[in-house]
């Protein structure tokens, strides 16, 4: 199949052309015949299809090489368009919807009969995400309203931020890719399921727990799996078992007080060079002229979690090109944001830490 890219080119004032709906438009039709289109939103490329039709779900599956039992998030474009795909609104969801849709949360509702097992694999529940991205909601809507949409890598790979990567993993296997440019945040949705009390984070993403429970005025916690793997629990998100983000080099996090990991980084490397392995480090801007790396990638400057959230995939991804075989990266400090940071970092490390004491 060949794949058709369609390059979104804006006003000056950043709104979108009557060419770019146009383009959305048929892009929207594609979906509506039973295709699959890839599209930005406000947090990682979406690789999107009609969420009520069972054999389009499959076809994203395939597409992925994704295992059928790891759901899919049905994204909308108006809050009234919930009522078809959800059994019920418990009042949390409805305060959740009205502070942070559309934005970057998803929340597990239980679902209606219309929603096919095969978009939610298998589950009675539905995890739905109102993107604030207008490329994104316009698609959505000139594609009727329901597109389920995962993130547009290949299954083990990172999320895609760009267009560009998209195109490695995606072309010739879907109808269209429209390149709206960079994603703004970068790592992917809050997940948080409501159909509990207290409502619960499956995934940890911009919209932190403390924003969250500042809205509901209760305390909203993690997924006890998600904040400590090693305990054996099993994750309530399918999805957040299997390995992510997976670089092709092994990457390892040291942390420690910065004088002991540049030092401790600084060993590893010499000892990979002797051994002829090709190095990478992903490390913050003050602290970048200390390492002699074949690869170095600033996340940006110190404590700057939006901007490490944002270069995250797209450094994980240089690697991969660059061929590096053996990566270090600083840890990032785990308040707000720096939770979702981590627990991709630490997932495409395998759980690899070294703790320099
Ligand atoms: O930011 C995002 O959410 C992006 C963009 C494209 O919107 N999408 C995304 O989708 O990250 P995906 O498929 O890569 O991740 C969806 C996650 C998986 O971990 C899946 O297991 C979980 O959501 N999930 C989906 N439906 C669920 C449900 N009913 N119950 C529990 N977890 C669910
Ligand atoms: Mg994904």
């Amino acid at each position: 199949m060949e794949t058709e890219i369609i390059n979104i080119e804006r006003n000056k004032d950043g709104s979108l052309t009557d060419e770019d709906l146009e383009n959305i438009k048929r892009a929207g039709d594609m979906i509506k015949a039973g295709g699959l289109v890839a599209f930005p939103t406000e947090t990682v490329y979406g690789l999107g299809g009609n969420a009520l039709d069972k054999e389009s779900s499959k076809k994203i599956y395939a597409a992925k090489g994704r295992p059928s039992d790891n759901p899919l998030i049905v994204h909308i474009s108006k809050w009234d368009d919930i009522g078809k795909i959800v059994g019920e609104i418990p009042e949390d969801a409805q305060k959740l919807a009205d502070t942070f849709w559309p934005g970057p949360l998803t929340m597990i509702l239980k679902k209606s009969e219309i929603v096919p097992k095969e978009t939610t694999g298998g589950l009675e529940t539905v995890a739905v995400r109102f993107p604030s991205d207008e490329v994104a909601r316009a698609l959505i809507d000139f594609s009727g309203g329901y597109v389920a949409a995962p993130s547009a890598n290949l299954s083990g790979k990172p999320s895609p931020t760009e267009a560009k990567y998209v195109i490695e993993d995606m072309s010739g296997r879907i109808c269209a890719i429209i390149d709206g440019g960079e994603d703004e945040i970068g790592l992917e949705s809050t997940i948080v399921d409501v159909t509990v009390d207290p409502p619960i984070v499956l995934r940890p993403g911009f919209i932190t727990c403390e924003m969250l429970s500042s809205v509901l005025g209760k305390e909203i916690e993690t997924d006890r799996a998600i904040i400590d793997p090693k305990s054996g629990i099993k994750p309530k998100a399918p999805g957040m078992k299997y390995r992510h983000y997976a670089p092709k080099g092994e990457l390892t996090i040291v942390e420690g007080n910065d004088k002991d990991v540049i030092n401790t980084i600084g060993e590893l490397l010499k000892t990979d060079k002797e051994n002829g392995l090709k190095t990478g480090v992903m490390v913050c801007e003050e602290n970048s002229k200390f390492y002699d790396a074949d690869v170095v990638k600033v996340t940006g400057k110190r404590g700057d979690q939006k901007e490490a959230a944002h270069r995250l995939y797209s450094i994980l991804r240089s690697f991969d090109d660059e061929g590096v075989e053996r990566i270090y990266s600083e840890s990032f400090d785990k308040e707000g944001f720096g939770a979702a940071i981590m627990n991709r970092l630490l997932k495409a490390a395998g759980h690899k830490i070294i703790n320099c004491k």
